[in-house]
C-alpha cells in the first residue's frame, strides 16, 4: 500500500511522513513548496513538486506512485490571513480539495485521511467537546475546514471512499530539531520569540473566565498527532466504508500563564509577562475530549508539554542560536 502525504514537506506532514514509514508504510510526497521544505522529506521517499488544484499532475502521480490511499496536509493554516484573503483559502483549501476527491475517486482510491481542525468549532461554549459539539467556525479558515469535512464525507457516501477528519488541537513540539515548526504564528514559538529578543511574552488578555482569567488550550505533540494519522490510516484500510470524525487532542487544558511559566523553566528565559488586550475572536477555553479516538482507533497521546516545549525550544535553538545567549 502506497499512501501520497499532500502537504508532507510541512511542519506536520513531515512528521507523518516518519510515522508513516516507520510503521513499515509505503509514501509519496505532494507540495507545492510554497511553505513545505523539500529537506524535511526524507531522501527514500519520492517527492512530487504539485499544487492541488493541478488535477493532471495529481492523476499521473496517483497512477504512477499506484497510490492505494491519501492523507492529504496540503493546505492555508492561518487564521488572520483567512479574514484578509478569504478568497484565496477558500480556493486552497476548498477547491483544492475538490480536484483532489476528483482526482481520488477516479483513479480508485479507497481511503482518505483529511486533515481538519478545531477551528471548525469556533468559539464552543462547553468544558469539553466532543465530535458532536455544535461546529461554528469564526474565521474563513475555520469555515474551509468545516466546508472540507462535508466534501470528504459526501464523497465517501457518494463513491464509498472510506475517510476519516481529524480535527487537530493546538500542535508544538517535533521529533527533531530540525522538523521544528519554522513559522512564528502560535504560542509556543511567540513566546519564543519575545523571549529570544529580550523582550516579556504576551498574554492577550487575562479578563477571561477561566482560574488564572488566561485563555485555556489543549496543546498536543505533533508526533502523538502523527501517530493518530497512521492509526485512522490503518482503521480505513480494514474496514472500508468508514467515514470517521475524531478530535486530535490530550483532554487536558492549560492556560497561556502556564504555558509561559513552563516555557521559562524550559529555556531559563524568565520574563514576567505583559497583560495586553484580548486578541479578537480568542474563546475562553477550548479542550478536546479524546474519547473517541482512543476507542475507535485505540490512540492515545504519550507525550506532555515538557515535551513539547524541550523538542520546540531545540528546534528554535537550530534556528535562532542567540537565543541561548542570555
Ligand atoms: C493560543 C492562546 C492566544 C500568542 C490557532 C487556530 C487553530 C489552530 C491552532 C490550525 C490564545 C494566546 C498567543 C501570544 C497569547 N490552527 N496567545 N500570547 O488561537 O488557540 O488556535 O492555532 O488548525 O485553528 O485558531 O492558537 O497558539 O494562536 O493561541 O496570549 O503571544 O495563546 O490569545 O488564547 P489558537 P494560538
Amino acid at each position: 500500500m502506497t499512501w501520497l502525504i499532500t502537504g508532507g514537506a510541512g511542519y506536520i506532514g513531515a512528521h507523518v511522513v516518519r510515522a508513516m514509514t516507520g510503521a513499515g508504510e509505503r509514501t509519496v510526497v505532494y507540495d507545492d513548496l510554497s511553505t513545505g521544505v523539500a529537506a524535511r522529506v526524507p531522501d527514500a521517499v519520492p517527492l512530487v513538486r504539485g499544487s492541488t488544484l493541478d488535477g493532471e499532475l495529481l492523476a499521473r502521480t496517483l497512477a504512477g506512485h499506484e497510490v492505494t490511499g491519501v492523507v492529504h496536509l496540503a493546505a492555508k493554516k492561518q487564521v488572520g490571513e483567512s479574514v484578509e484573503r478569504p478568497l484565496h483559502y477558500y480556493r486552497e483549501n476548498v477547491e483544492g480539495l475538490r480536484v483532489l476527491l476528483d482526482a481520488v475517486t477516479a483513479a480508485g482510491v479507497p481511503s482518505f485521511v483529511f486533515s481538519s481542525s478545531a477551528a471548525v468549532y469556533g468559539a464552543p461554549d462547553v468544558d469539553v467537546v466532543t465530535e458532536d459539539t455544535p461546529c461554528v467556525p469564526i474565521s474563513p479558515y475555520g469555515e474551509t475546514k468545516l466546508a472540507g469535512e462535508w466534501l470528504v464525507r459526501a464523497t465517501g457516501r457518494a463513491t464509498g471512499l472510506s475517510t476519516a477528519a481529524l480535527r487537530y488541537f493546538n500542535v508544538a513540539g517535533a521529533a527533531r530539531p530540525e522538523l521544528a515548526d519554522t513559522g512564528v504564528f502560535n504560542l509556543v514559538p511567540m513566546i519564543f520569540e519575545r523571549l529570544t529578543e529580550g523582550a516579556a511574552p504576551r498574554v492577550f488578555g487575562d479578563d477571561y473566565p477561566t482560574p488564572d482569567g488566561t485563555c485555556v488550550r489543549d496543546y498536543i505533540h505533533v508526533v502523538d498527532l502523527a501517530e493518530a494519522h497512521v492509526a485512522a490510516a490503518r482503521a480505513l484500510r480494514s474496514t472500508p466504508g468508514h467515514a470517521l470524525t475524531l478530535n486530535i487532542g490530550r483532554g487536558k487544558g492549560v492556560s497561556v500563564r502556564e504555558m509561559i511559566d513552563r516555557v521559562a523553566a524550559v529555556t531559563g528565559h524568565d520574563r514576567p509577562p505583559t497583560i495586553t488586550a484580548r486578541r479578537p475572536g480568542d474563546p475562553a477555553r477550548v479542550v478536546a475530549s479524546a474519547d473517541r479516538a482512543a476507542t475507535l482507533l485505540a490512540w492515545k497521546a504519550t507525550h506532555d508539554l515538557q515535551d513539547m516545549i524541550t523538542s520546540a525550544w531545540e528546534g528554535w535553538l537550530r534556528l535562532h542560536p542567540e537565543a541561548a545567549r542570555r
